[in-house]
């Protein structure tokens, strides 16, 4: 059999989580792909430009920047409109730029393995244990996380998603680790999806950018 050596700038992102198709993708990369939500793409610069600044500390331990210290984004907006796309360059730029460490889930899945990882029994396959509780102890741990297609997530009547989402939000943002987010519920839907502390503290560890319009691709030339 012949196996092909992986090209090393792609090797680099095994491990993220992020899909094959954003592994490494720039923020010029989006800036090319058309000439959508220009206000999006600025405030997507302007946080990974300042990211240094607003995760700083003092001499003490303390953030130098309390009001911002350990804040993240939210891209809403209705499907195919590039939200996934540009926060996983963010998550990209971020790691490249900074070196910080980065991970990215879809939300419903890491609900899912939080859920199977719960039910495993003795005989549960030790190697998908093992991979799956990596990658819950990446969302938990990593230095940036990108939570995407949050509110896809199926409810229960336990509300054990929404615990699992208030849980992990406020545990990193404790920590000082900012959160990414993308959902594409729309104001309404947000408001009977989640609680109103829960949104209010959505509010608090990230900052919002609203898409609205599919994206419209570039004309080939
Ligand atoms: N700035 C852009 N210009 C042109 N096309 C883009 C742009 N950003 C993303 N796309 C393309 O649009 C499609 C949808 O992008 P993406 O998956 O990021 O959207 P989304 O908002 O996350 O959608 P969903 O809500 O369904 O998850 C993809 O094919 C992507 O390559
Ligand atoms: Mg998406």
């Amino acid at each position: 059999m012949i196996t092909r050596p992986m090209d090393p700038e792609r090797a680099r992102w095994v491990g993220t989580g992020i899909p094959p198709r954003l592994r490494g993708i720039t923020l010029n990369d989006v800036e090319e792909m058309g000439p959508s939500h220009p206000q999006a793409l600025a405030n997507a610069r302007a946080y990974v430009d300042q990211f240094r600044g607003q995760q700083d500390k003092n001499w003490k331990g303390l953030p130098t920047n309390p009001n911002i210290f350990g804040q993240g984004l939210m891209f809403a907006g209705p499907p195919n409109t590039g939200k996934t796309t540009l926060a996983a360059a963010v998550l990209c730029e971020l790691r490249r730029r900074w070196n910080v460490s980065v991970y990215y889930s879809r939300f419903p899945a890491h609900v899912d393995r939080k859920i199977a990882l719960l039910k495993a029994g003795g005989d549960a396959n030790p190697e998908e244990v093992s991979r799956m509780t990596y990658s819950v102890e990446r969302v938990e741990w990593a230095d940036v996380v990108l939570l995407d297609d949050v509110g896809q997530e199926h409810t229960t009547s336990t509300g054990y998603a929404e615990d699992t989402l208030s849980e992990l939000l406020r545990q990193r943002f404790d920590e000082g680790l900012p959160t990414l987010i993308t959902t594409n519920l729309g104001g309404s839907e947000w408001a009977q999806r989640y609680s109103k502390p829960l949104r209010s503290f959505m509010d608090r560890c990230t900052r919002r950018t609203v898409f609205v319009g599919e994206v419209t691709r570039r004309a080939a030339v």
